[in-house]
């Protein structure tokens, strides 16, 4: 990859073309757990390098103002939260949701306030997570509908992760099917260790792998939403297995597990700093702890639900126990440790001019491909490209078709387009 691409992939600052990507989409920005009470706390949000705060007033309204208080300064995220408005705790400035100023204190003109409003921007909650649209006014898209806002969800399970590292190391994790069988054999492949497949039966596991094959062919379709991609392996009764991965723009992906699938966001907070959201839903029958557990969330060393903070670092290697080396591939204990083991130690940004890339990267690359053609629009004054109606958008686990047949069939609701520009 040349370096001048990687830049514009991984810069998402307020004038990047990345970052007026990532401003042309609705974004999560919390989970909706941290915003549940009226009057409750503030919340701090950052993304694509800038400072927010999100509350929800009196009569439950959510709102969304710039953390710093337009007086001078002070954040908002330590304001008093009281009788449907933020108030500063500075001079005691007070923001409706609409960030029309109510009170003014230490102004002796009670009509100051009648004329002063703040920046406040767009937000919305639904599926279990609070939405933040951060672009120009006249140009915010219809609210997206994916699959999990739709009642009745069964067993809405939502995660918020805070890593630091930049976005699309992340990302690219999640569109690249070779590392399930390899990076998290321990759950694709229980009996890697005596090198005879073993197949792992919990319905519930996005890791588990139906056959033996880590060097997958990839198919690879343009859609109305980014694109989706077919894993395909060598299938046990002389088909194909396929497992499909739909990629939405601008960081969003579908993971397939036997009775659910997860939808996971990786929302930039700066460049090197990403918040991965992951809604899951279906007819699984774990209950949260052991979600949590087969997310390898369940470990107090590497994480807390209190702030979600990621703390595997370099300090505690990840996470990684050596000695366990011989029974676990990775050292590592559930999906999260490993993915976020793997992303982290590429550094904060990693510099792609020195990868050697194989056809099993190849939707790792149509999506830095789709990225920067978006970001080259948006730098040439076109909009980025609008999302559809996500709603049948759908990812599918392991499943053998015949040789030859297509693939695309088992998702007719993701719909192909010609990719011009790969054309
Ligand atoms: S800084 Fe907020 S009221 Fe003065
Ligand atoms: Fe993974």
């Amino acid at each position: 990859m040349r370096r001048e691409d990687n830049e514009v992939l991984c810069r998402v600052g307020p004038d990047t073309p990345m970052g007026k990507v990532f401003r042309s989409y609705w974004n999560p920005i919390a989970d909706a757990k941290q915003l549940s009470a009226p009057d409750g706390d503030p919340v701090r949000v950052r993304f694509c390098g800038e400072d927010f705060v999100a509350f929800r007033d009196s009569s439950g309204t959510l709102g969304l103002l710039d953390e710093y208080c337009a007086h001078r300064g002070a954040s908002l995220a330590l304001a008093r939260n009281e009788e449907n408005g933020l108030r500063c705790i500075y001079h005691g400035w007070k923001y409706d949701v609409t960030g029309q100023l109510q009170d003014a204190p230490n102004h002796p003109d009670p009509e100051f306030c009648t004329g002063f409003k703040a920046a406040s921007y767009p937000v919305r909650e639904a599926g279990g997570l609070i939405w933040g649209y951060f672009g120009p006014a006249d140009k915010e898209p219809a609210f997206p509908h994916f699959a999990f806002f739709e009642p009745p969800v069964s067993n809405l399970y939502v995660a918020r992760v805070d890593l630091n590292c930049n976005y699309s190391q992340l990302l690219e994790g999640g569109l690249d099917s070779s590392h399930v069988g390899i990076l998290h054999a321990d759950m694709a492949n229980p009996g890697w260790a005596s090198g005879i497949f073993e197949r792992n039966t919990d319905a519930n596991n996005p890791g588990g792998l139906a056959v033996a094959d880590d060097a997958p062919a990839l198919s690879i379709e343009t859609t109305n939403f980014g694109f989706h991609y077919a894993a395909i392996r060598k299938g046990e009764n002389g088909g194909q297995s396929i497992r499909i991965v739909p990629f939405i723009m601008p960081s969003a992906r579908i993971i397939p597990a036997e009775v659910r699938t997860a939808t996971l966001f990786e929302v930039p907070r700066d460049d090197e700093n990403t918040s991965t959201y992951l809604v899951a839903f279906g007819e699984f029958t774990d209950d949260r702890p052991r979600q949590l557990k087969q997310s390898g969330l369940d470990d107090p060393r590497l994480y807390s639900e209190e702030d979600f903070k990621w703390r595997g670092t370099w300090e505690n290697r990840f996470g990684q126990d050596r000695s366990t080396m011989n029974e676990s591939w990775s050292g590592l204990k559930g999906l999260e440790p490993e993915d976020a083991a793997v992303a982290l130690s590429m550094g904060p940004i990693f510099d792609r001019t020195a990868e050697h890339l194989v056809p099993a990267d190849a939707a790792v690359v149509h999506m830095r491909h789709i990225l920067l053609e978006a970001a080259k629009a948006v730098a040439a004054g076109e909009d980025a490209p609008p999302l559809p109606d996500l709603t049948k958008v759908r990812a599918v686990a392991d499943t053998e078709i015949p040789a030859g047949a297509d693939w695309r069939n088992l998702a007719p609701d993701n719909i192909g387009i010609a990719d011009k520009a790969a054309e």
